[in-house]
């Protein structure tokens, strides 16, 4: 394997010392890059891109071509899991992701089982794929849903803006609800490890959903079965520590339980203060976050301005990522993005002096 030439994203989650705040954006690849469309229309769908390593490989390093990015992100998608469960994933078009059998009915979520992982085989293939072709330039990201936001689309079948199916069980049968949660969070441990064993570098859990429990539910729904996930995966491959960063949108009011957990590092969405995140928790784990996504509709300017409040919020010093908030816009102009990155790299130098 290459060495690795820029680990600034991994001094940083580890808050040791850096010379620029690094930057990744979640869904850095993706339809609002003219080459990703390209290449996606050249594997004819979303799930062919996912499913052959070589393309998989070609768009994670789009972005990185474009923008001088400090991390790649595997590219694949939360929502394999549960298609190697057997709920038969489809994607109709401009509907967004769905499942052919979600699970409604007691005997369906009883024969739930850990899928063997060779299903997902296709997934490590692109790992080693996209590790020997950075040739080192910066750490590969690996990931997974958490086991309540994979539920959520495993119970509803779905996107769902109530989500009536999920808060019915929970509130109803809880037991059924917790056989799904604590399959998915062994499916996911494994799957986690799995990607770690194939050259992942980091690794990030994506709550989507977490902040649409109610603050009792979240600990026991979705916190308790992220912690089991973090006590079971290695944190450390060919000699260097892993670090895991948890993000939950909407989970700004529970830093101090997310922190706690066990994770190198919080992820925050756009409406929790940094700065006052890291005074909160700042000295148990990094923070990763913060722009919101939708500032990047905003000109090349505005941008920077945005960049400038979010850096000096958090002040000097190490111990963070910089990101969005949550996933980018299919319809920013990637120039936008450049500009992001670009302020993100240049702005930061005075914090790290
Ligand atoms: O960040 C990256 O660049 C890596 C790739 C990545 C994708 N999905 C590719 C994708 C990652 C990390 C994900 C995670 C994911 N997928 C999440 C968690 C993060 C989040 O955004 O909240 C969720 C909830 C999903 C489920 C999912 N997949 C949805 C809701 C959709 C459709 C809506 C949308 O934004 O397009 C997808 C499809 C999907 N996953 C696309 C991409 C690039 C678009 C598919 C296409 O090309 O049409």
């Amino acid at each position: 394997m290459s060495p690795l030439l820029n680990d600034t994203f991994l001094r940083a989650l580890r808050r040791q010392p850096v010379e620029y705040t690094p930057i990744w954006m979640m869904r850095q690849a993706g339809r609002y890059l003219p080459e990703y469309r390209a290449t996606r229309s050249r594997a004819g769908s979303f799930m062919g891109l996912c499913t052959s390593p070589d393309y998989a490989t070609e768009v994670t390093l789009q972005p990185l071509e474009r923008f001088p990015l400090d991390a790649a992100i595997l590219f694949s998608d939360i929502l394999t899991v549960p298609d190697a469960m057997g709920l038969g994933l489809y994607f109709a078009e401009g509907e967004g992701p769905k499942f052919e059998r979600p699970l409604r009915d007691e005997r369906a979520i009883k024969a739930l089982a850990v899928p063997l992982l060779d299903k997902l085989q296709y997934v490590f293939d692109a790992v080693a794929s996209i590790r020997k072709a950075l040739q080192g330039r910066v750490p590969l990201i690996g990931f997974s849903g958490s086991p309540f936001t994979l539920a959520c689309y495993m119970i509803e079948g779905g996107g769902s803006d109530d989500f009536r199916y999920v808060k019915a069980m929970l509130y109803d049968r809880p037991d059924l609800l917790h056989h799904i949660l604590a399959v998915n969070a062994q499916t996911v441990t494994d799957y986690l490890n799995a990607q770690i064993d194939a050259g992942a570098q980091a690794i990030q859990i994506f709550d989507t959903w977490g902040g649409a429990l109610s603050h009792a539910a979240y600990r026991e729904f979705s916190l308790a079965y992220m912690q089991q996930i973090i006590a079971g995966l290695k944190r450390e491959a060919d000699g260097r520590p892993v670090p895991v960063i948890v993000f939950t949108k909407g989970g700004g009011q529970w830093l101090e339980e997310i922190a706690a957990i066990g994770a190198d590092c919080v992820g925050l969405d756009w409406t929790t203060d940094l700065g006052v995140a890291r005074a909160r928790i700042g000295q148990q784990v990094a923070l990763q976050g913060n722009f919101d996504p939708n500032a990047l509709f905003a000109q090349p300017q505005a941008i920077e301005h945005e960049v400038g409040r979010i850096l000096a919020s958090y002040g000097s010093g190490s111990g963070h990522v910089f990101n969005l908030g949550h996933g980018i816009s299919q319809f920013v102009q990637p120039e936008h993005a450049a500009a992001l990155v670009e302020a993100v790299h240049h702005l930061s130098r005075p914090y790290h002096v």
